[in-house]
């Protein structure tokens, strides 16, 4: 039976802008999911956007659900949906669902925040440690306005996400917080978000890719009709933060890794082929 999110996690959650739920989702739904997008989840040329796609050193798959119904259903989970209403107590929108695959170890990310109010969980397909890429959420920090009040960040308590597969931690946009050096590769999340639903929240948010829109000027991000108010781009504030962080392998280090494995591939083939023939010419034939 699957575990389910409950009325003390909303509690927490409203407390501290964070709480960290473990084997939230059921291993044998992640072993779908995964098997769903093994398809995808190669660089093969992404059409619209569709496809897996470079961003922030992750291998990317915006728009999840299009290449799985099975996690579109765990996110909209009857349990998922009621923690989120219950938290805003109004209707609520997804306005993301993305799979993103650590490529390269990265630095640690310093202790920031995405602001606004969106609730966003972050599913570990296979588990969490610190040494993968952890989250730490400063406790009760999504409350602060962080442009005018100066804290000590060490007088705050810490949600630390650590756990097995399936293991979820659920934030607050305006939560302090970091994600720790990531020695090894290999992490694999589904993240989605939730907004209130209400006039300033348009569906087209959800039509677009989020970096398509970041790079749009104000006027033809008011041709898509998106308000200025919508101020698209501080939700880009962990892609940008990672982009400007100095990574131990650039982004060009991974793309030519990518392609002398196709050139080796094509080499391979190549003298394979001719082995063959010259095989052929050999054996008697019949
Ligand atoms: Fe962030």
């Amino acid at each position: 039976m699957n575990k389910k999110i409950n009325k003390d996690h909303l509690e927490t959650f409203k407390n501290n802008g964070s709480v960290f739920v473990k084997s939230l989702f059921a291993k044998e739904d992640i072993e779908i999911i995964l098997e769903e997008i093994k398809l995808w989840t190669k660089f093969s040329p992404a059409i619209n956007r569709n496809g897996a796609i470079f961003s922030a050193h992750d291998l990317l798959l915006q728009n999840l659900s299009i290449f799985s119904k099975s996690a579109l259903s765990i996110v909209l989970r009857n349990d998922v949906i009621n923690f989120v209403k219950s938290y805003y107590k109004s209707d609520i929108i997804l306005s993301k669902i993305e799979y993103r695959e650590q490529l390269v170890p990265k630095v640690e990310m310093p202790i920031h925040s995405d602001f606004g109010s969106s609730v966003s969980f972050m599913i570990y397909l296979n588990g969490v440690e610190d040494k993968f890429g952890s989250t730490y959420c400063y406790d009760g920090t999504h409350k602060l306005n962080h442009e005018k009040t100066k804290i000590n960040i060490s007088e705050f308590e810490i949600t630390k996400a650590n756990g097995e597969e399936g293991s979820t931690l659920v934030f607050h946009s305006n939560v302090l917080h970091k994600r720790t050096t990531t020695h090894l590769k290999g992490r694999k999340i589904i993240w989605f978000t939730f907004q209130k639903l209400s006039k300033n929240v348009r569906i087209n948010k959800t039509l677009f890719s989020r970096e398509s829109l970041a790079n749009l000027t104000k006027k033809q991000q008011l041709i898509l009709g998106i308000s200025k108010k919508d101020n698209i781009s501080e939700e880009f504030a962990e892609d940008l933060i990672c982009d400007q962080l100095p990574n131990e392998e650039s982004l060009s280090f991974v793309e030519s890794k990518i392609l002398l494995n196709a050139l080796y591939k094509r080499i391979f083939i190549y003298f394979k082929t001719k082995v063959r023939r010259f095989l052929n010419i050999l054996s008697p034939k019949l």
